[in-house]
């Protein structure tokens, strides 16, 4: 059977393929040890699961839910915006729910993207940013992410030519996967940008609640104006480890919002209302939990630097987010290190190209294992001879 030609633009997902290899190697009998995947190991917490068990009881909620989001929700998200950012977001035309962030992240390429139009991309980048823009027939044009620039783009640096084509720019703060986290004057920045060349700027802020050293993480909508252009991108999965229950929220600029809402509407039809009464719980009340999992990526995050640090391998301090960015060793890339410690120990890490050109000699490892199974990693590592 033949695909649509605008398949044919996407790459298989990064993260299908580290899948299918942790299948291969388990089905060997080998004991794999996955450091791929940004997946919290530790379950969603009681509050959470005893609410949802409550909503899913309730006939109301057995029908199709509101295609936005539930009032409630959308008004719990406000709350939550001005007591975590000082924000105001009015939850009439400023939320939408989604169905887990990626969807929301990917639809707004589809409402807003024209075929050969440019999207400004991180590179390394989260991937669904670039694969979004391939199946609309847009054109991604990375923008470095360097560490000389903290990890940051240099808008300066893209030609003019582009930017007059580009309808969409994507950043993501705290940053998967480099670990950098941007503060207000860098926001502003790109808040200008957009406004300049009238360039919906979003922002993907899944990992919010994650910083370290006691930095905390702002939103863009803190930037001057920002809600003129700005929208930003939230995730239960990682604040409230929900990845399985697919939940999140896009706040900000209402014409962009309004967008979204039109294409989603046409594809999806909401979110179930028991699983936004979930969300609810944990925006009102997750702060100790979040605080909790904050003290277990720190502990994490320490043990695998020491580890690193004994090995010799080179790495970026992350400020935010749960995962290193490592370099590989002389002689190899990104894939052949990755492939040699898959083969050699059963330890799986993520390739740093699968995330952009500029990937190229990185390896990430997430925190989201147990600290056991991180220092076991490590140890299978110290092993290989490199
Ligand atoms: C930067 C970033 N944004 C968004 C997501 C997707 O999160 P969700 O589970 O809400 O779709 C991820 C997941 O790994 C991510 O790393």
């Amino acid at each position: 059977m033949k695909q649509a030609k605008r398949l044919d633009n996407a790459p298989p997902y990064l993260f299908v393929e580290i899948e299918e290899n942790i299948n291969k190697y388990m089905a060997k009998g080998v004991d794999v040890i996955n450091l791929g995947i940004g997946d919290p190991d530790i379950p969603t917490p009681d509050f959470i699961v005893q609410k949802m068990i409550e909503a899913v009881k309730e006939s109301k909620y057995h029908q199709y839910p509101e295609y936005d989001g539930s009032m409630e929700f959308r008004e719990a998200v406000a709350r939550y915006y001005k007591r975590r950012f000082q924000v105001n977001i009015d939850p009439e035309t400023e939320v939408v729910a989604l169905l887990g962030s990626k969807e929301g992240i990917a639809h707004i390429f589809f409402a807003l993207v024209n075929e050969g139009d440019f999207t400004l991309v991180p590179d390394p980048e989260y991937p669904v940013y670039e694969l979004a823009t391939a199946l609309t027939g847009g054109v991604p044009y990375p923008m470095p992410l360097l560490k000389e620039n903290n990890y940051f783009p240099d808008t300066s640096i893209i030609p003019r030519e582009v930017i007059k084509r580009s309808k969409i720019l994507f950043i993501n703060y705290p940053n998967n996967p480099t670990g950098a986290v941007a503060d207000l004057t860098q926001y502003q920045k790109i808040v200008d940008f957009g406004m300049e060349h009238d360039i919906v700027v979003c922002n993907d802020n899944a990992y919010s609640e994650f910083t370290y050293d006691g930095l905390k993480a702002p939103s863009i909508l803190n930037a001057k104006g920002a809600k003129d252009i700005a929208v930003e991108f939230h995730s239960f999965s990682k604040s409230f480890n929900m990845t399985g229950w697919r939940l999140g929220f896009a706040v900000g600029n209402r014409d962009a919002i309004s967008k979204l809402k039109k294409m989603k509407n046409n594809i999806d039809s909401g979110v179930f209302t028991a699983i936004q009464e979930a969300g609810i719980e944990a925006l009102n009340n997750g702060d100790n939990f979040v605080e909790y999992m904050r003290k277990v990526y720190t502990r994490r995050r320490d043990i695998a630097m020491e580890e690193l640090k004994k090995l010799g391998f080179q790495f970026e301090i992350p400020k935010g987010a749960f995962y290193l960015w490592i370099k590989v060793p002389k002689g190899y890339n990104s894939k052949s290190f990755t492939n040699l410690i898959l083969e050699e120990t059963g330890v799986v890490v993520a390739p740093g190209r699968g995330y952009g050109e500029w990937g190229e000699g990185y390896i990430r490892i997430s925190l989201t294992i147990d600290d056991n199974r991180l220092k076991e990693a490590f140890d299978r590592i110290a092993k290989l001879n490199i």
